[in-house]
């Protein structure tokens, strides 16, 4: 082992230290393990799931203690420092990070260059390892500060503003006064530049403050002074909070709630200060009014006390005989924290108790159970946890202790703490993977509860599904990838769209199954692979509910019919009644890859034209076909109209790659049975003499992109209605005078003519709408008509 250490070092130093090294470098590697110093993650300290800030906190830390600048005397500092600093280059960018996740690498000897100690000292996140600020990034700062139920005060600094660093001890003092009140918040502009350049920041450092509700995307600029008085004034004076006033008059309606009351007179020196008392009712907003009492009299007497000025916990317990707890504290925090202890707490379940649970519903009782897995003690929970029943009532709420049920916990893969999980009814479980905030736990609680048939999956799970071989669409993701963070909610929506029967849905995290995912030739985040038997589709495209929806419906009636060998002769047996349009691809290409949905969107708008077939060949599967019909670039598009043979007619298409220039492209080979009409041909036709059949006329105009999508669905209408209406069409572009006199307003405008001076107007524009309101009109014409006669 000596030897192996002594070869890597030899290019630091020089060889006349090469004995005393050995021997340091024994204890040195007797602390930490070679296998550590493989394993990046280890080497940092960091979970495998962390996300960049806890990445750059880890670092700076072990940068600041192991710079070589400040361990002049050890040896091998530099070596050492450069280990764990080409560790956090690695894991910092998602690009590497990624690729080391899945395939691991090799300590390369190559040289890592770093900075001075002072760097790393003061350039590298000021606010980074601050329990009390969060810093945002680029793709979670919207969904945090666009949160209608928080207000935010966010600081957007560079590392290399002296200004800034100036304020960082105002900033830091700022959040802890407004904790539980206000998020105070940080952005480096160093790290988030697109960020903070789209909200137009020019200085530093900018504060933005959203206020709560109201803030729909339009943050304050603070134009302020830059001290911690004037910025908890001015964040104060953002906020509102109803204090009611409680008097002999309203008391016997307010006394039926919860209340904190305080007993005061106006203007009394033993009382707490105006913006104690409103920190304090926004900080229990949501979860307990705030009420005061001018009349001391009074306030004794319903409490029956003889303090002076006391804070009372008016508590109502399952609607029974009221309870009133004087609470203690000298400030604000300690108030809390009394009032706190008083609430009702969560239970703490044990394995058992989950077990027991899941069983429970899985069978189909209970209501679903928001868990929180923590370690140490549950204090700086306890406000969340205690406001969480009141934003979801229909979820149950419950702790489990992960020292005491270690072996539930590790079952679980749950790495760090606290993590929130969903036991669903159905008995799926889901883990959160965003942040520890309270809003953002209530909505991850209340869409996985919705999400039944999504289930976070093990390797175990994942063998069982490709033997019992039904349905499943799986997501292999990796916790901190923020596209897949963004696809989570998108998935869970998705999944309510199918039933169990149908498909399931499963997640996999690759940060803590990475045989699997490797394995399963995962290559990048987030993959998401429809399994169904031996069958495997992938999903290609945006990943949004409506686009995973559409990819399983059309896995399961697919509208693009594919050819292989087995199959090509239905196309080269094409009867003259049959048009064919064939898409030649290769499924590494490119180009067919982005144009694989509007393709496939072509097809599902051309499903009522029975005789149009739209087909696929794979030329990379079936290199014999393509070969043999000279296919030599990718994606090729072939039409074979109706009234030819098989084979022997074909069109090429060479426009864009559309859905709606493929359709036109389409619909201008199929016969029409609307007709053209000029002004003349109009006039001759509808306006001068009776006819047996009414017209249904389409004004459009040629530019007007709406007239060009509806186009096709008014062939169908025409279709529909054959020997029921005439259909035609005229272009208001080259007739535009004579559509005005017609009081044709809008394109297209659909018009039922039933004589030459009776028309209604048709307002919809979904083709059975149209073809059912037009039959309801003629019915109605017809009676009339009897009427008439008789
Ligand atoms: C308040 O003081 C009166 C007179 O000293 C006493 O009788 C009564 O019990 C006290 N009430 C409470 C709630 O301590
Ligand atoms: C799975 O395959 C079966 C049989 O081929 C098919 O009927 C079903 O629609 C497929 N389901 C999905 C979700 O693709
Ligand atoms: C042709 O055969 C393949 C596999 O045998 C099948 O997947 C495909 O659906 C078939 N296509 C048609 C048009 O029947």
């Amino acid at each position: 082992m000596c030897g192996s250490v002594l070869r890597k070092r030899s290019r630091y130093h020089k060889h006349q230290k090469l004995s005393i090294l050995c021997l340091i470098s024994l204890t040195l590697f007797s602390k930490v393990n070679l296998e550590e110093i493989k394993d990046y993650y280890k080497l940092l300290g960091i979970p495998r799931d962390a996300t960049g800030k806890e990445i750059r906190k880890a670092f700076k830390s072990l940068a600041l203690k192991l710079h070589p600048d400040k361990n002049k005397e050890s040896a091998d500092a530099e070596e050492k420092f450069v280990k764990v600093a080409h560790a956090y280059e690695i894991l910092k960018d998602p690009i590497s990070r990624k690729q080391y996740d899945l395939d691991g690498e090799d300590w390369k000897e190559k040289r890592q260059n770093y900075h001075s100690y002072s760097y790393y000292r003061d350039h590298f996140g000021i606010y980074d390892d601050d329990p009390l600020i969060l810093t945002l990034s680029k793709d979670d700062y919207d969904v945090n500060v666009l949160d209608p139920n928080q207000a935010w005060f966010v600081n957007f600094y560079s590392p290399h503003c002296h200004h800034c660093h100036d304020l960082a001890p105002v900033w830091r003092k700022l959040a802890e006064e407004l904790e539980g009140i206000i998020r105070v918040a940080a952005v480096n502009c160093e790290e988030d530049y697109v960020l903070c350049y789209q909200l137009s920041i020019e200085a530093y450092p900018s504060l933005l403050f959203y206020e709560k509700e109201t803030h729909y995307f339009d943050p304050e600029r603070y134009r302020g002074s830059k001290t911690l008085e004037a910025l908890k004034q001015y964040a104060l004076s953002k906020v509102s909070v109803d204090i009611k006033s409680i008097t002999s008059e309203n008391w016997q309606e307010m006394k039926m709630q919860q209340l904190l009351l305080l007993i005061c007179e106006k203007e009394s020196s033993d009382c707490l200060e105006t913006e104690e008392i409103k920190k304090i009712a926004a900080t229990l907003e949501g979860l307990l009014p705030v009420g005061v009492i001018t009349d001391i009299e009074f306030g004794k007497n319903i409490l029956n006390t003889n303090e002076t000025h006391p804070i009372v916990f008016w508590q109502l317990e399952d609607k029974k005989i009221p309870k009133t707890h004087i609470i203690r504290g000298a400030d604000r925090k300690e108030i809390l924290d009394t009032i706190l202890n008083i609430l009702p707490h969560p239970p703490t379940l044990n394995e058992k108790q989950f077990h027991d649970l899941r069983t429970k519903l899985r069978l189909g009782f209970d209501k679903p159970w928001l868990i929180c897995f923590y370690l140490g003690t549950a204090t700086d929970l306890k406000l969340e946890l205690k406001r969480l029943p009141t934003i979801i009532p229909n979820i149950n709420i419950g702790l489990i202790h992960c020292g005491k049920s270690s072996s539930l916990c590790s079952a679980l893969h749950i790495v760090r703490y606290p993590t929130w999980g969903v036991i669903k009814s159905g008995g799926a479980f889901e883990l959160h993977q965003g942040r520890d905030a309270l809003h953002e736990v209530a909505a991850f609680a209340r869409d996985s509860a919705k999400s039944t048939n999504l289930h976070a999956l093990s390797p175990a799970d994942f063998h069982n599904i490709k033997r019992d071989s039904s349905p499943w669409f799986i997501d292999w993701f990796a916790p901190w990838c923020p596209p897949c963070k963004k696809l989570t909610p998108e998935l869970r929506k998705a999944s309510q769209h199918f039933t169990s029967d149908v498909v399931q849905f499963g997640t996999i995290d690759c940060t803590l199954h990475r045989q699997l995912c490797s394995e399963e030739r995962i290559s990048s985040y987030p993959s998401m692979v429809l399994y169904n038997g031996s069958v495997i589709h992938k999903f290609h495209g945006t990943p949004t509910e409506s686009a995973i929806v559409a990819f399983i419906q059309d896995a399961m009636n697919p509208v693009v019919l594919e050819l292989d060998d087995s199959n090509f002769s239905r196309l080269t047996r094409k009867s003259a009644k049959e048009l064919w349009i064939v898409d030649f691809f290769a499924p590494w290409c490119r180009a067919c890859q982005l144009m694989e949905t509007e393709y496939k969107n072509f097809a599902k708008s051309m499903k009522q034209f029975s005789e149009v077939i739209i087909a696929k060949v794979d030329c990379e599967a079936n290199g014999d076909i393509c070969s043999g019909q000279h296919i030599t670039a990718y994606p090729t598009i072939r039409l074979y109209p109706l009234g030819s043979k098989g084979l022997s007619t074909v069109a090429i298409y060479n426009g864009h790659r559309t859905t709606l220039a493929l359709k036109q492209w389409v619909l201008s080979m199929l016969p029409s049975r609307v007709e053209v009409l000029d002004e003349q041909g109009f006039r001759d036709q509808i306006l001068s003499k009776k006819y047996y059949l009414p017209w249904l006329v389409d004004f459009y105009a040629p530019w007007c992109g709406h007239c060009v999508h509806f186009e096709p669905d008014f062939r169908l209408v025409a279709r529909r209605l054959d020997r029921k209406v005439r259909s035609a069409k005229i272009d208001c572009e080259a007739n535009r005078v004579f559509c005005g006199h017609q009081r044709v307003s809008a394109y297209p405008t659909v018009r039922l003519y039933l004589s030459p001076d009776n028309y209604v107007n048709l307002e919809s524009k979904n083709p059975t709408d149209i073809s059912n309101k037009v039959k309801e009109i003629l019915q109605d014409s017809k009676q009339n008509e009897i009427h008439d006669e008789l």
